[in-house]
C-alpha cells in the first residue's frame, strides 16, 4: 500500500463528512511534512467557510492516530501529515518480501497497441525516430510489467509515391545486386541520389511515374525491387534497435503497405455513413471543430484526386484494425508533436465512424525536438540531419572513454560493457527525464555526468550498493526488522514507499519524467543515507536494517531503470 493512498483512504471519509459529499483529499508529498493535503482550501471556497476552520473540522473527523505521528493545520489551511515511524517500518518490511516492490498488477488488464519508432524505408532514422523509439519502448515495458497485453506496432513508412523514384533508381543501378550493396548507413545517400536524378532528368521522372503505377498495380518485378528496399531498410533498423537495446523485433514491423487492401473499404464505409465529401476531386471528411487559419473547415483527405490513398487513410485503416481485429482498448501513438493535428483529425473521424468508441481510448503521445548546443534543431556539422546510428556510437564511445579515464585499470571488455550501458542509458535518460512535450538540448557533458538527474548518477548509485554487498559478503535478510534511527534512513524509507504511486500515475499519464524524477530522488536519498549512516560498521541490528534498506533501494532502482529501458551494472 503506498502512503498517498493510505492517507487518502483515511482522509476521504473525513472530508465527506465535512463536505456532505465525496472530495478528493489531494494528498501529495510536502517539503514541510511527509505529505500535505490542499483540499480544505477548495472545499472552504465551496462551503463559504474560513479554510482553517474546514481543515480543523476535517482533522476532527479523520482517524489518523495509528498511522501518523502528527497531523496539523498549517498556513492558510493545508493539512500537514507526518507518518509514524512504526507505520513506515511496517510498510517497508512488507516491501521487502514483495517481488513487485509495492506495485500491484493492473486490476483490469487491457490490450494496448503501442505505435512507435516508425521510420521510413530507404531513409535514415532521424532523432525524431529516436525519441519515438525510446518513449514507446518505455511505454511497452511499463505496461507489460503491469500485466497489460501489449502489441508493438512499428508503422514503417513503406508505401507512397516516393517509391516510384526509389525503385526506378534501384533498377537503374542494376536491381537486386545493387540492393545488396546498398549497405548499412547508405540509405540517405541512396535517397538523395534518387532525388537528384528525379529533379534533373525528365526521362527518369517518367520511369518513376510508371513504377508507381506498376507498384500499385501489383507488377511482380516492381514489387520484388520494392521488397528489396524494405528488407534492406528493416535489416538496418534492426541493427539500430539492437544498439539502442529496445524490445522491438522484426515481428513488430507492420508497415503502411500492410493496410493497402483495407483502404477501399474505408472509403466505402465512410461514404455509406454519409461522412464523405468530394472536394476538388478528392474524397474528404470534414470532422467538426477543425478549421484552418481563415476559419475554413479542414478536410482529412481520405482519397486524393488522382485516386491514390495517403497517410490519413492508412491511419484510419490501422486504427480500425486495432480496435476491431486486435481488440485493443487503448491505442498509443508515439509520434512528434507536428503530427498533433493529423492524429486529432484521425481520431475524430474514427469516432464519427464508430470505430473508436468509449471505453476505448486513443492517445497521441506527442513529443518535442532534440536541439543542438546552439538551441536549434540538431544538425550535423555539414548541416544535414544527424544520423541516429552515429549519435549512438558517439554516446557509447564517449562513455567508454570516460569509464577508462576514471578507472585506468579497467580491461577493454569491461570498459566496453560499461560504455555501452552508460552511453545508451544516458541517451535514453536524457530523453525520458524531460517532459516529452518539450524540446531539449543534447548536451553530452550533462548527460554523461555522474552528478545530477542523469542515467550515470542512477547507475552509479546502484553499483555502489552492489559494492556494499560484495564487501558484506552476503545479501540482505529480507525479514530483518527495520530500525529508523536517523532522519536520513527515515527519508530513504519514505522514498522507497513511493514507487507504487509513481508507477501507477505513469501508467495513466505516460509522463516518464515523473518516474525519472522519482528515481533521482530515491538515489539522492540513498546517497544522503549512505553518507550519514554507516552500514557495515553499524551494530548488528542496525546493520541488518540498513542492508535491507540498501537492498530495497537497489531493487527499486534496477526495476525503475529497467522500465525506462536502461541497464544497471554490478560495477562501474
Ligand atoms: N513514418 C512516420 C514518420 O516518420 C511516422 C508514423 C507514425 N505512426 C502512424 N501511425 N502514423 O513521420
Amino acid at each position: 500500500m503506498d502512503l498517498e493512498k493510505l492517507l487518502s483512504d483515511r482522509l476521504a471519509p473525513a472530508f465527506a463528512a465535512v463536505a456532505g459529499g465525496p472530495v478528493d483529499p489531494l494528498v501529495r508529498r510536502s517539503p514541510h511534512a511527509d505529505f500535505q493535503s490542499d483540499a480544505p482550501l477548495a472545499l472552504a471556497r465551496r462551503l463559504g467557510r474560513p479554510p482553517r476552520d474546514v481543515a480543523v473540522a476535517v482533522l476532527e473527523h479523520a482517524v489518523l492516530d495509528d498511522v501518523c505521528a502528527s497531523a496539523e493545520v498549517s498556513g492558510p489551511g493545508f493539512l500537514n501529515l507526518t507518518i509514524a515511524d512504526r507505520t513506515l517500518a511496517d510498510l517497508v518490511a512488507g516491501l521487502a518480501g514483495d517481488a513487485r516492490l509495492g506495485v500491484p498488477p493492473a486490476a483490469a488488464p487491457q490490450t494496448v497497441v503501442v505505435d512507435y519508432s516508425a521510420p521510413n524505408v530507404a531513409k535514415e532514422m532521424h532523432v525524431g525516430h529516436l525519441r519515438s523509439t525510446v518513449i514507446g519502448d518505455a511505454a511497452v515495458r511499463l505496461l507489460d510489467w503491469l500485466g497489460h497485453r501489449v502489441v508493438r506496432v512499428n508503422h514503417l513508412g513503406d508505401w507512397g509515391t516516393p517509391f516510384g523514384m526509389l525503385i526506378a533508381h534501384l533498377a537503374d543501378l542494376g536491381g537486386a545486386e545493387a540492393a545488396h550493396e546498398l549497405s548499412m548507413g547508405d540509405l540517405d545517400d541512396f535517397y538523395r541520389a534518387a532525388r537528384v536524378k528525379f529533379d534533373a532528368d525528365e526521362a527518369f521522372r517518367e520511369r518513376s511515374r510508371l513504377r508507381v503505377v506498376a507498384l500499385q498495380g501489383g507488377d511482380e518485378r516492381t514489387l520484388r525491387l520494392w521488397r528489396l528496399l524494405v528488407e534492406q531498410s528493416e535489416r538496418y533498423f534492426l541493427t539500430v534497435y539492437d544498439l539502442l537495446d529496445v524490445t522491438l523485433s522484426e515481428d513488430d514491423f507492420r508497415g503502411e503497405s500492410a493496410y493497402n487492401d483495407l483502404l477501399p473499404g474505408i472509403v466505402d464505409d465512410l461514404d455509406r455513413l454519409g461522412l464523405l465529401v468530394c472536394s476538388d476531386g478528392a474524397d474528404c471528411v470534414f470532422p467538426p471543430g477543425f478549421t484552418g487559419r481563415d476559419g475554413e473547415a479542414l478536410p482529412l483527405i481520405v482519397r486524393k484526386s488522382d485516386g491514390g490513398y495517403g497517410y490519413p487513410a492508412t491511419d484510419l485503416a490501422a486504427l480500425r484494425q486495432r480496435t476491431g481485429e486486435l481488440g485493443a482498448t487503448r491505442l498509443l501513438y508515439v509520434v512528434g508533436l507536428p503530427q498533433r493535428q493529423h492524429f486529432a483529425m484521425v481520431f475524430a473521424v474514427a469516432q464519427a465512424a464508430g470505430w473508436l468508441c468509449p471505453p476505448v481510448r486513443a492517445e497521441h503521445l506527442g513529443f518535442g525536438s532534440i536541439l543542438g548546443a546552439d538551441g536549434r534543431m540538431l544538425r550535423s556539422r555539414s548541416g544535414e540531419s544527424v544520423k541516429l546510428a552515429g549519435l549512438l556510437e558517439e554516446a557509447v564511445a564517449r562513455a567508454t572513454e570516460l569509464a577508462r579515464s576514471r578507472n585506468p585499470e579497467l580491461d577493454a571488455e569491461a570498459a566496453a560493457e560499461i560504455g555501452r550501458a552508460v552511453g545508451i542509458g544516458a541517451v535514453k535518460y536524457a530523453d525520458l527525464s524531460t517532459d516529452r512535450r518539450k524540446d531539449y538540448v543534447l548536451d553530452w557533458e550533462r548527460m554523461l555526468s555522474l552528478d545530477g538527474n542523469t542515467a550515470p548518477y542512477l547507475q552509479y548509485a546502484y553499483a555502489r550498493i552492489r559494492a556494499v554487498f560484495r564487501r558484506a559478503g552476503t545479501e540482505a535478510r529480507r525479514d530483518a526488522p527495520i530500525v529508523l534511527a536517523q532522519p536520513a534512513e527515515r527519508a530513504l524509507t519514505v522514498e522507497l514507499l513511493g514507487f507504487g504511486a509513481v508507477v501507477t500515475e505513469v501508467e495513466r499519464s505516460l509522463d516518464f519524467h515523473h518516474l525519472a524524477g522519482y528515481l533521482h530522488r530515491l538515489a539522492t536519498a540513498f546517497n544522503a543515507f549512505y553518507e550519514r549512516c554507516p552500514v557495515l560498521r553499524a551494530p548488528d541490528e542496525l546493520r541488518e536494517s540498513r542492508l535491507l534498506l540498501a537492498e530495497l533501494t537497489a531493487r527499486t532502482l534496477r526495476q525503475g531503470l529497467h522500465l525506462l529501458g536502461i541497464r544497471t551494472l554490478e560495477r562501474m
